[in-house]
Parts: structure tokens; C-alpha cells; sequence
């Protein structure tokens, strides 16, 4: 500053001085900033406004009393000024929108969804619970008697070998279906018994894509006086009906240890209606369970009066009908753990 000579030239420096620093206050838009701007005019050592003050005592009589209190009500000013923009600062903080940019696209959410398996369990079990059958589990590490020889398997069943079936120990294995949980069924109590039996079972299956070495099965079965093979196929018939809809079904003669006489249960293919074609292999038809009347043997050996008791029994894979109700092209698609995938499953 050019050394002022006249009490009027000292007024306007106050009052250039008082605008710059009145200005840089207003412009801080941090605390950081008013800082600096605090030091460049209010600073102890340096601040502009002690250049001011040292051209007080260049003044006498009057002019200096005047010169005085100009540089009193110049420096007034500034800390006032500095100040007020500190609190408007600090409550611009206080209110200030939290620091996020509501334009910016959402990150996405993966809502969990039923698996579809889940959902073709739940919905068999449901209409079975309809017809007063009750829901049942049993151990996925299981007995050899309970999976194999209370369910009439001969010693030599290539069943048991360990080629087919995981062994955990001499005497148990994975369940390779749910069939053992009949037998603890029939144990658990006298009949009448109608239960449904949802579970995973175990087979050393290759992982194709028609094969999983665990899959899930539902067993069905009802055991009472006078039951007979009109029971199971107007219950199975009735079953298909109210799953897949209004559809046709046939009952093909089989075998298993467990039953006597076993028939599987074809429903007409739903894509051709039962013209044929590359689902159904041509034949009109798709197969969705094994049935049969439990073999006498099978209710003697859970303690069942054979003579004077008879049942019906079904096992069915929900995997199969999952595949089939969504058209999905590879049963190891159940089992991605992609989220990708199992959104897709999930519609
Ligand atoms: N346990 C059989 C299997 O895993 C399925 C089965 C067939 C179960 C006939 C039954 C039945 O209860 O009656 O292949």
C-alpha cells in the first residue's frame, strides 16, 4: 500500500481494504478457505490489516485520533464480517443434503426367489395335503436295512453295490430314495397312514445333463384297511390333473422290490399334446412316477399286519417335472449357483 499522506487517502485504503477482505470472506465456501482468508487480512504477524495500523502514528493531533478510530471500525468490520460467514458456514453443514447423487443409477438388488424344485415340491405336497395325506421326513444317512432290505431288495440288487449307491460306513449309506421313510413311517405308528415324504436323495449318478448325483423325490403312501389299485390310480390320476392340468394318463405295467403289482405313470406330453416329438421321444408320452401296491413283505418287515392291511406307494422325481413345467434344457442348471441363472428359473 502506497504510503497514504492525507487522512483522506488513509479512509479510502480502510475502506479498500475492508471491501477486499469483506469479499474474500463471502467467497471461502469451507472452513478451510475462511481460514486462509482470516490470515490474509486478520493475521497476526502478516495480516493486511497491520498495515493499516502501522501508518496510524504517521498522523498527529486530530487526524491521528481520527486515523485511530477509522482502523478500529476497519478491523470491527472484518472480524464481524469473518464471523458471520463462519456460523453461515457451520449451519450450511448442519442442513446440508447427505452427499449423494439421486440421479445416479440404483445398484441392483438380487431378490431371493423360490427354486423352482422348492416350488414343484410344494405344490405336489399341497395337493396331496388336500386329499388329508400328511407330511413326513427321514435321515438322508440312512441304514442298509431301512433303504434296502425292509424295502424286499435281494442281497444280490444291483442296487447295493457300491458302484451305485455312496456308502458311509459298513451298513449305511446316502438314501438313495425316499422309500426307507415308508418303512419309518409304518413304525411310527398303526394305520391308516397317508403321508408324503419330500427329500434328497443320493446316487452315484454321472453329472449329466439328465443325471444329478443328489436330487430330490417325493414318496407317497397310504396304508389302511380294503386299500386297492383303484385308490392309487384315481388318487394319481386325480394328482396329474391338478398339477399339470386337465391331462391324460397311462399306467404302464414295471418293477420294484417294494411293490407287487409296480406301474409307472405317464401323463400325455405336454408339448405335442401326444402327437410325439423330441421331448417326449416321439411316444406322446412323458413319464412322472413309479407306483405300486406295497409288497406284503414291505409292511411285515415296518410290523404291519400284512393280512390285515393293504397300501399303495409312489416315488417321483420333482426335478424331472421342474425341467419339464419350465423347459429348462439341463437338469445342472438347478444347481448353478449363478444368481444370473437362478433369476431366470425364478420368473
Ligand atoms: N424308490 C423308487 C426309485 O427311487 C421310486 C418308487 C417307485 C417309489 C415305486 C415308490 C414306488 O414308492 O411305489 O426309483
Amino acid at each position: 500500500m502506497p504510503d497514504p499522506t492525507t487522512l483522506s487517502d488513509f479512509e479510502a485504503a480502510a475502506r479498500a481494504l475492508r471491501d477486499a477482505a469483506t469479499s474474500a470472506f463471502a467467497a471461502a465456501s469451507s472452513a478451510d478457505a475462511l481460514e486462509l482468508a482470516r490470515t490474509e487480512f486478520l493475521g497476526r504477524a502478516n495480516g493486511r490489516i497491520n498495515e493499516l495500523q502501522r501508518l496510524v502514528p504517521s498522523f498527529t493531533g486530530d487526524d491521528r485520533r481520527i486515523a485511530g478510530r477509522a482502523f478500529n471500525d476497519t478491523k470491527n468490520a472484518l472480524e464481524s464480517a469473518l464471523a458471520e460467514r463462519r456460523d453461515a458456514l457451520a449451519s450450511a453443514a448442519r442442513t446440508a443434503a447427505p452427499s449423494v447423487d439421486l440421479t445416479m443409477p440404483a445398484r441392483r438388488q438380487y431378490v431371493g426367489a423360490e427354486h423352482p424344485v422348492t416350488r414343484v415340491v410344494e405344490e405336489i405336497v399341497a395337493i396331496f395335503r388336500e386329499l388329508g395325506f400328511t407330511v413326513a421326513a427321514g435321515p438322508e444317512a440312512e441304514t442298509e436295512w431301512y433303504n434296502f432290505t425292509a424295502l424286499n431288495f435281494p442281497e444280490d440288487h444291483p442296487a447295493l453295490d457300491a458302484h451305485d449307491t455312496m456308502y458311509l460306513a459298513p451298513g449305511v449309506v446316502l438314501r438313495t430314495h425316499t422309500s426307507p421313510v415308508q418303512i419309518r413311517s409304518m413304525q411310527a405308528g398303526p394305520p391308516p397312514i397317508r403321508v408324503v415324504i419330500p427329500g434328497n436323495v443320493y446316487r452315484l449318478d454321472p453329472f449329466d445333463a439328465s443325471h444329478a448325483p443328489m436330487f430330490a423325490q417325493i414318496e407317497g403312501l397310504a396304508v389302511d384297511e380294503g386299500i386297492s389299485f383303484v385308490d392309487l390310480k384315481a388318487t394319481l390320476a386325480h394328482f396329474a390333473n391338478r398339477f399339470f392340468g386337465p391331462t391324460r394318463t397311462r399306467f404302464r405295467p414295471s418293477y420294484f422290490p417294494f411293490t407287487e403289482p409296480s406301474a409307472e405313470m405317464d401323463i400325455e406330453c405336454r408339448l405335442c399334446h401326444g402327437s410325439g416329438c423330441p421331448a417326449c421321444k416321439g411316444t406322446g408320452w412323458m413319464e412322472i412316477l413309479g407306483s405300486g401296491m406295497v409288497h406284503p413283505n414291505v409292511l411285515e418287515a415296518a410290523g404291519v399286519d400284512s393280512e390285515r392291511y393293504t397300501g399303495w406307494a409312489f416315488g417321483m422325481g420333482p426335478a424331472r417335472i421342474a425341467l419339464q413345467r419350465y423347459g429348462i434344457p439341463d437338469i445342472r442348471l438347478l444347481y448353478d449357483s449363478d444368481v444370473r441363472v437362478l433369476e431366470q428359473l425364478a420368473r
